[in-house]
């Protein structure tokens, strides 16, 4: 069985006395193994300082929100994949909607990303998702599977299993609109298959596939529920300690409901 993982995604949020007292509350509450796995994405000026804090903490993973394929040379403004090796950096999000959009970061760009970032032995969270008039059009899927196809790329089933997809409808970012469970729970299957199809039955059923777009501990409940939905990538709750505790504690409660079905 695949365990959940909620992920905080700060994106250019906090001030450093912000993100140190949120990365305090969460060390503090966060004491024990739970079947939820937990990562947190700062701002990449904080990563130092964030990883140190949890240094002493296996049971809050710490990820960077964006790098550079390229090991290093002139590329002003960049980061490498071997600076966030020294930074105990254990995931990387690779082509999240934003960086599509405001950076024009290609199919191709995210494609060497998460090569360079497997190479480096991080965990990509690769992110996918349509825009609404791609949706309105019907298309979504056919845009998603095209996504995943291009940022599978000649990867091996070996290095497709170390991988976690996010699907995140460019419409659900920000905008307090959620996609229903249903929906979402619908594209991931999807996504799964084509993951299938780049590697084996065995592989697509380990991969852990989140839903991403204005989740809130009070909207989650039903996507968190579906057996394909592995957990969630998380923007704004993320911000908020006590919201994003109460996605952890629902992602648990249900891993608890369904170890005890199978008991
Ligand atoms: P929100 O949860 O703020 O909608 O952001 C989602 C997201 O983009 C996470 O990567």
């Amino acid at each position: 069985m695949r365990n959940k993982i909620i992920i905080g995604n700060w994106k250019m949020n906090l001030d450093l006395a912000d993100a140190q007292d949120l990365t305090f509350k969460l060390k503090t509450s966060i004491k024990a193994k739970r079947p939820t796995e937990i990562a947190i994405c700062p701002p990449s000026v904080y990563l130092l300082t964030i990883s140190n804090i949890l240094k002493d903490t296996p049971y809050i993973k710490v990820g960077a929100q964006n790098m550079f394929y390229k090991e290093e040379g002139a590329y002003t403004g960049e980061i490498s994949p071997i600076m966030l090796k020294d930074l105990h950096v254990e995931m990387v999000i690779i082509g999240h909607s934003e960086r599509r959009q405001y950076f024009n970061e290609s199919d191709k760009d995210i494609n060497l990303k998460i090569k360079a970032a497997l190479k480096f032995g991080f965990t990509p969270i690769f992110c996918v998702g349509e825009d609404l008039i791609i949706r309105e059009k019907g298309e979504a899927e056919i845009r998603v599977k095209h996504q995943v196809l291009e940022g599978l790329k000649d990867l091996s089933s070996v290095e497709i299993e170390k991988l976690i997809i996010a699907y995140e409808p460019i419409w659900a970012i920000g905008t307090g609109k959620i996609c229903s469970g249903e929906d979402a729970n619908k594209i991931i299957k999807m996504i799964r298959s084509t993951v299938k199809e780049k590697s084996t039955a065995q592989i697509s059923e380990k991969v852990r596939i989140l839903y991403g777009g204005s989740v809130k501990s009070d909207n989650f409940k039903e996507h968190i529920k579906y057996p394909d939905i592995d957990g969630g990538l998380v923007g704004g709750a993320s911000l908020n300690f006590e919201e994003f505790i109460k996605l952890i504690d629902l992602a648990n409660n249900v891993h608890e409901q369904t170890q005890s079905h199978h008991v």
